[in-house]
């Protein structure tokens, strides 16, 4: 038989790698940043038109490179950052695949101009499908300039899986929001179709997390700064107080690199327990900076993933550190610093040190607070979810459902696929209360009473519901009417909120907001639904923003779907508001004009149904 295996030519081949390297615009922008930083550029201008897809372009004033590694830049493999697999446990760099411009040449058309400092000539190189086209001299400024023009032209099936320019534009602000964040002594900025978007000068940390998440910062910041000879950590965290709905604002850095870990991450939230409403999120920008060689970064052709050699060291040190800093700045004054003697038997504190350098470790802040007894190793590993669980569970031994009662539609589970809660409740179908007579308790709580017993439904619940249906309705054809704002107001957002805002403004019109793009992140809200209160515009919106990007963590959702369970949240009479006689009887009206009666859109239930003849049992009848 012929034999069959060929090798592949190198262009397939760098396309196919650059798979896991480029896989959408945000990606090129974050390797083009990065290749900047290392280059020790001082200045970095990224622009991008049509969210990248045309154009993804940097322009730096770093070293530049010669005619010879212009050319050797965009090989495979080929790279100036390290030389032997030593190297690799010592990286100083961002890169040091040498895979970032061949994925990148691999898969776009890409020209560039770049100089060395004190050379008189550049180099012009452009190349596409990994093939040089022209190799040329240029006069040019020192530093790069790089453009990566049409990405995946080549490779049409990848160039339609991009999401919409808004959402593409998103991710490259993210990306360029993480490269930013961690050098503010850089200057950067961005524009977005010819519109500068960030403008940031050179400054302390505290000021780049102010020009970047916003001003409501500037005085709510507690800084966290603890150094050990194991590594040193600083940052910021924002005050309990400043704590949102989404967990957007929260940047871990290691050695500069900006990093994914959820188990860090639940350092941090251990160390705002008891201070911050549960389902909130403190922001924070933490930098660690540990010797190289007690990390793998290359776990990921991303970089965002790595490996520590002792994880729970490093837990410990980012728990205690943010407690402390919290603790110092009078914002959990009860916090008990008790000693625990076991710290000195973990190896990773106690093997690397001399005796004398592990006397002036034990000095330090740090290693007093991250002794404290439970809390360095301690993961609550039972998650919030298994608690809701178990009190549903509890919750329906009051229930005790009886599917056979005639009459009775059988249980409608459309709703379980979203919901991490069990679907136990069974729906109101049939519960209609028979008296008009309703009781408010707790100015939460509805009791009416039915043929069977009564039911207890929660009003927040249940309008949360109603509106899901309402605006369901809405993106079917039928629009909310708007109600024109007599005094428009004005909404300014931080860019990344801004890209966000305008990607919902369709769907928002039809569900009642007419809100217009008025030019630098702001907006001016030109109409809202009827039932939000005349002066509470802005408010709202911000609101539902908020919400809608607690939302977009969980990627299961569509846009549309996401827009309207925040709205239907943020638009609901909250728990502690006094409803009216009235007002009670039309909400379980319009919730038994529900299809789904049972649960929130977001599976939590909407009442709870006591029997009578339960209850008789209960008291001896
Ligand atoms: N903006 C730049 N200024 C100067 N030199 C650059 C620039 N961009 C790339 N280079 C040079 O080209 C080489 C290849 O870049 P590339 O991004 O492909 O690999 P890398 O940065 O070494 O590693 P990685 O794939 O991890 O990013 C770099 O090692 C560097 O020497
Ligand atoms: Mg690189």
């Amino acid at each position: 038989m012929a034999d069959i295996i060929n090798l592949l030519p190198e262009n397939i081949a760098n396309q196919i790698a650059a798979g896991e390297v480029i896989q959408r615009p945000a990606s090129a922008v974050k390797e083009l940043l990065e290749n900047a930083v290392d280059a020790g550029a001082t200045e970095i201008r990224l622009f991008v038109n049509d969210a990248g897809k045309a154009l993804v372009q940097v322009i730096d004033n770093g070293k530049g490179m010669s005619e010879t590694d212009a050319r050797m830049s965009f090989e495979r493999h080929a790279t100036s950052k390290i030389k032997n697999i030593d190297d690799l446990f010592h990286i100083k760099t961002m890169g040091f695949r040498g895979e970032a411009l061949a994925s990148i040449a691999g898969v776009a058309q890409v020209e560039l101009k770049t100089k060395k400092s004190g050379e008189s000539i550049g180099t012009y190189i452009e190349i596409e499908n990994s093939l040089v086209k022209t190799q040329e001299p240029v006069a040019t400024n020192e530093g790069t300039n790089i453009s990566m023009k049409n990405l995946f032209f080549n490779v049409p099936a990848r160039r339609n899986f991009l999401k919409s320019n808004a959402s593409e534009l998103r991710h490259i602000v993210d990306e360029f929001i993480r490269v930013a964040m961690a050098f503010p002594d850089l200057f950067f900025s961005l524009s977005s179709n010819g519109q500068e978007v960030f403008h940031l000068e050179k400054g302390s940390l505290k000021q780049r997390i102010i020009q970047i998440l916003g001003n409501n910062y500037s005085a709510k910041l507690v800084s966290v700064k603890e150094e050990t000879d194991y590594m040193n950590i600083y940052g910021f965290a924002g005050k309990p107080e400043t704590a949102k709905k989404t967990r957007g604002d929260q940047y871990f850095f290691v050695n500069n690199r900006f990093i994914k870990s959820a188990y860090l991450n639940h350092a941090v939230m251990n160390a705002f327990s008891e201070m911050i409403a549960k389902d909130s999120f403190p922001m924070y920008t933490l930098f660690i900076d540990i010797d190289p060689s007690r990390l793998d970064i290359n776990v990921h052709p991303t970089k965002q993933e790595i490996k520590f050699e002792d994880e729970k060291i490093i837990y410990a040190f980012v728990q205690s550190a943010v407690k402390h800093a919290l603790a110092q700045y009078s914002v959990t004054p009860t916090l008990d610093f008790e000693l625990d003697a076991s710290i000195q038997h973990t190896d990773a504190v106690s093997k690397p040190f001399t005796t004398e350098k592990q006397f002036s470790a034990t000095g330090t802040s740090l290693y007093k607070t991250f002794t404290q007894k439970n809390q360095a190793h301690f993961i609550d590993s039972k998650s919030d979810l298994g608690k809701w669980d178990d009190n549903l569970l509890k919750q329906n031994q009051f229930v005790t459902a009886k599917r056979d009662l005639p009459g009775e539609t059988k249980f409608d589970n459309e709703n379980a696929f979203f919901s991490p809660f069990k679907n136990t409740t069974p729906p109101l179908v049939n519960k209609k209360p028979d008296s008009e007579e309703y009781i408010q308790a707790h100015k939460s709580f509805i009791l009416a009473q039915n043929g069977s017993g009564f039911v207890v439904i929660h009003q927040q619940n249940a309008h949360e519901r109603v509106l899901y249906e309402r605006f369901t309705e809405a993106m079917k054809g039928k629009p909310i009417a708007i109600q024109r704002s007599l005094f428009p107001e004005a909404i300014e957002l931080t860019p990344a909120d801004a890209v966000l805002l305008l990607e919902l403004l369709p769907d928002l019109h039809i569900l009642g907001y007419l809100v217009e793009p008025f030019g630098n992140n702001s907006f001016v809200i030109q109409g809202s639904p009827a039932d939000v209160p005349e002066g509470n515009e802005k408010n709202s919106l911000e609101k539902i923003l908020e919400q809608y990007k607690h939302f977009n963590m969980d990627m299961s959702f569509s846009k549309r779907e996401k827009l309207l369970r925040s709205m239907a949240w943020q638009q609901s009479v909250k728990a502690g508001t006094y409803l009216s006689g009235k007002e009670m009887q039309v909400l379980v009206e319009e919730l038994f004009n529900c299809k789904i009666n049972n649960t929130t859109p977001n599976g939590k239930p909407v009442f709870l149904e006591f029997k009578k003849e339960e209850l008789d049992k209960m008291f001896g009848r």
